[in-house]
């Protein structure tokens, strides 16, 4: 009660700091360079009203209600679908695909629509929608594929659309993933716990350490230590131990704890069997060049709306549908690096861009920072160019067996917010996937103080280039609770909207995984290279 009454009064007070700010943009700025290190985290605090300068109190209070907004909406988006029996819900073999004014012959750039209706394991017509679908075109041969449009009409029908991209023959593919009421269900029970995942902490004095629990959330396993990140109210907590202070915590792990939220009767819609079925069945087009005149694309920039899809795979290259690729040879992509600091922040699918880079550009060299294991910060360099690429993990919730530190590790926003910036300072942020087994408020917070600490990048140095790297699908038959691509895609989708008119380049990785078909949480070298080769036009 007294809880919910500070709240309100810092609500109000929030609002009318706000109305006063905001009238000029220059005052907000001088809000913000108020001594940062007070926002940095600080460990074992105590106090539950940290004193801290006004706009930051505004912006959390800003944030609560646009997460509340957000969180009604996805709730909106995805209603609680219940059923009495695995045959009242969607069923891919009885549902059918049909391709809508079929054509004797189809032109490249053509659109062709695809009506799906769904049905029931007793053959009855499904009523609502939220089935989720994954729709896809693609030509083995011509190492060619495409994501395609899935409009939900909510009454059991979809409409999915293809652009037919290139000439030759076309498979066409739409897999129930998972039933609305097994949708549903993954959404309700994600958000239930935060207990899917066990932190453990290990505590160091010289040589000896011991290992407590830690969490997201305050529970009784965790009591004692309070790792709090002033400014965006990121917390980590841990038991503490015994004999050694909380500052002596080093390290972290995860395990997956033996845990579920679903019924049995919801578990069962994700048997193997039931997971990613085929609708359509052998639809095969022909799709002719018809000498239709390609229009002229303006240069790939940072800013520009993306799509969906927003380009397709031809011989295993990913091209853009909107906008206009350069060919990057060798000699360009080492004098668009020259004189540039590029920022990796995330996780292992950006460590990926690391690890490739060296290949386009030769004379990048990694740089021993003396840490241990695959997660700490990489450094490469090239001291001659002046060119440094390093990539950081984004802190918690980082999920993985193997210990990590958490002595050089930082939130995004705090990384962000400690880069001067210019027009050759390049950041590349990417996270998502060690967000799904966790409520999606966690998820919906750390995009928004992402979004909030680009903004006052860009205040101060409105040049540098900021670049946003979705998520993408992974393998299919995995634990759907706990890591499944259904979380990943309502992640995607919420980020998207948190983003939408930010100037950022935006690599749509989720789009592109669909299209290559790369069902694996870390794609294939080809799929990063042509990450990076998009990444590359943006900033050259
Ligand atoms: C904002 O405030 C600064 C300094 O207080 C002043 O120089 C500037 O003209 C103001 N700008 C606007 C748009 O009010
Ligand atoms: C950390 O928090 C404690 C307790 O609130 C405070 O006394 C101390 O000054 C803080 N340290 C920094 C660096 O902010
Ligand atoms: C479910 O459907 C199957 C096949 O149509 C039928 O044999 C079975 O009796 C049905 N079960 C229930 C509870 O309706
Ligand atoms: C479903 O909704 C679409 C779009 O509103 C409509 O065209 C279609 O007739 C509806 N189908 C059924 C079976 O109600
Ligand atoms: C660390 O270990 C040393 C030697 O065992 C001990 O003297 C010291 O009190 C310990 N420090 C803490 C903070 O536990
Ligand atoms: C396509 O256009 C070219 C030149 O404009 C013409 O020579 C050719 O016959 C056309 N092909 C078809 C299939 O229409």
């Amino acid at each position: 009660m007294l809880h919910k009454y500070l709240k309100l009064i810092c609500l109000l007070a929030a609002i009318c700091v706000l109305c006063i700010i905001s009238q000029n943009s220059t005052k907000i700025w001088g809000a913000l360079k108020l001594p940062i290190s007070h926002y940095y985290s600080n460990t074992s605090m105590i106090s539950s009203i940290p004193t801290m300068p006004v706009s930051p109190v505004k912006s959390l209070t800003e944030t609560e209600l646009r997460v509340k907004e957000i969180l009604e909406r996805l709730d909106r988006l995805i209603p609680p679908r219940p059923f009495t029996h695995v045959n009242t819900t969607t069923s891919a073999t009885h549902s059918t695909a049909t391709i809508l004014n079929p054509q004797d012959k189809y032109c490249m750039g053509d659109q062709l629509d695809v009506l799906l209706e769904v049905r029931d394991y007793m053959g009855h017509r499904k009523e609502y929608g939220g089935d989720f679908l994954r729709a896809r075109m693609f030509s083995p041969d011509l190492k060619a594929g495409a994501s395609g449009k899935v409009t939900d009409f909510n009454n059991g029908t979809y409409l999915v659309s293809f652009t037919l991209f290139w000439e030759g023959q076309v498979s066409l593919s739409v897999l129930l993933i998972h039933p609305s009421e097994g949708a549903s269900a993954l959404w309700r029970a994600r958000n239930q716990g935060y207990d899917r995942i066990i932190f453990k902490g290990q505590f160091v004095n010289g040589t000896s350490h011991v290992f407590t629990e830690c969490s997201l959330t305050l529970n009784s396993n965790t009591k004692g230590c309070k790792y709090l990140n002033g400014r965006d109210q990121d917390v980590f907590y841990c038991m503490k131990p015994q004999h050694m202070p909380c500052e002596a915590l080093t390290h972290v792990t995860s395990r997956n704890r033996d845990i579920s939220y679903l019924t049995s009767k919801e578990k069962n819609l994700f048997h193997r069997s039931k997971v990613g079925v085929e609708i359509m069945k052998n639809q095969h087009i022909d799709v002719s060049q018809c000498n239709k005149s390609k229009e002229v694309k303006e240069k790939c920039q940072i800013g520009m709306k993306i799509p969906v899809p927003g380009g397709y795979i031809l011989q295993g290259r990913w091209l853009t549908t909107f906008c206009n690729q350069i060919q990057l040879d060798t000699a360009k992509i080492s004098g668009c690096l020259k004189g540039k600091l590029i920022y990796l922040m995330g996780d292992s699918t950006l460590r990926q861009w690391i690890y490739y880079l060296p290949k386009v550009m030769k004379t990048l060299k990694f740089f021993d920072l003396h840490e241990t294991g695959n997660f700490k910060k990489h450094l490469l360099l090239d001291a001659e160019k002046h060119t440094q690429i390093q990539w950081k993990k984004h802190s918690h919730p980082f999920v993985t067996y193997q210990l990590f530190s958490v002595i050089d590790h930082g939130y995004i926003p705090q990384e962000i917010d400690r880069l001067i910036g210019d027009k050759d300072t390049v950041i590349v942020i990417t996270f998502g996937q060690h967000f799904r087994p966790f409520p999606i408020d966690i998820f919906i917070r750390r995009a928004i103080s992402v979004r909030q600490a680009i903004e006052r990048l860009f205040l101060r140095s409105p040049a540098t280039k900021v670049i946003v790297k979705t998520e993408n699908i992974r393998e299919m038959h995995i634990e759907a609770e706990r890591f499944g691509d259904f979380h990943g895609y309502i992640q995607y989708l919420t980020l998207k909207d948190i983003f939408k008119d930010l100037n950022v380049g935006v690599v749509d990785a989720w789009d592109m995984t669909i299209a290559y078909g790369t069902n694996n949480v870390h794609p294939p070298d080809q799929v990063i290279g042509n990450q990076i080769n998009m990444f590359l036009n943006y900033i050259c």
